[in-house]
């Protein structure tokens, strides 16, 4: 039997399924992954970009960063490989996303249960109140909220706590999972790779689409190694309506 129809099979008889995804996920969109290749930590120094420090030592660099990939991602569509996520809300009893990536692509491309633990790209937000802005227009090199304090993209950054509310729904739909899809992590950054290990620990079967083994591969009873949207159009096929 192929890994497809053993995937496909797993699939047909699960009621509640989650999918933990991660850079690699919207790679074939156009999106810039983190650790492989040309990600982007190969050319950029986390703490500089991500991290409250470097922010408060260079709002400036830190927002012009921001802004280009904000640009970039005006330009970027969803793929066929998050459309199947999102039509799956209707196949399954219960299918949620758990995502870190803060591209709004799930969103986009018509999934409405997503759980962004990382934040949202399209979010800007004051640091001193609620003051919240939502949309991908450029707010210029150094934007400042009406009550005068300075404006930040609305993403976690290294160092900062993840919104817990997410979190916690993340976990529950992990531990209550039948399946459990990891797409495109290299699931090393905590709290969010321990979702998927919440899911194993659970009893869900855990399958990991990835082209290369992830950090989380050894606790992975299938190993789908190609792209997000040639495995899950090939998944989205096996497992039929
Ligand atoms: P990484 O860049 O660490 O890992 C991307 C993974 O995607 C790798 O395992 C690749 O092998 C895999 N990959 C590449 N192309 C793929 C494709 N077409 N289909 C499927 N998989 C593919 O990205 P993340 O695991 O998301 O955090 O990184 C986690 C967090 O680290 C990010 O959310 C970000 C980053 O620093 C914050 O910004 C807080």
């Amino acid at each position: 039997m192929s890994d497809i129809v053993q995937v496909a099979e797993m699939l047909r008889g699960a009621g509640r399924v989650v999918a933990l995804t991660g850079a690699g996920m919207s790679a074939e969109a156009g999106v810039p992954t983190f650790r492989d290749g040309g990600g982007v930590w190969k050319n950029f120094r986390p703490e500089e970009l991500a991290s409250p420090e470097g922010f408060a030592r260079d709002p400036l660099r830190v927002w012009a960063w921001y802004r280009e990939r904000r640009a970039g991602l005006a330009r970027i569509e969803p793929h066929e490989g998050h459309r199947v996520l999102a039509r799956w809300e209707a196949r399954f009893e219960s299918m949620a996303v758990v995502t870190q990536n803060v591209d709004g692509l799930h969103h986009r491309a018509g999934s409405q249960r997503v759980f962004e633990l990382h934040g949202r790209l399209d979010e800007t937000r004051c640091v001193a109140c609620e003051c919240r802005i939502v949309g991908l227009d450029d707010l210029g090199p150094d934007p400042r909220c009406a009550c005068g304090a300075r404006m930040r993209p609305g993403v976690v950054w290294f160092g900062e706590l993840l919104p817990v509310d997410t979190l916690e729904a993340g976990m529950e739909l992990a531990r209550q999972a039948d399946v459990c899809l990891v797409i495109g992590t290299s699931g090393v950054v905590y709290p969010a790779a321990s979702v998927a290990e919440v899911a194993k620990q659970g009893g869900a079967a855990f399958v990991e689409i990835n082209p290369q083994p992830g950090a989380l591969a050894s606790i992975a009873d299938v190993c789908l190694r190609g792209g997000a949207v040639e495995m899950l159009t090939k998944l989205d096929d096996a497992v039929g309506r």
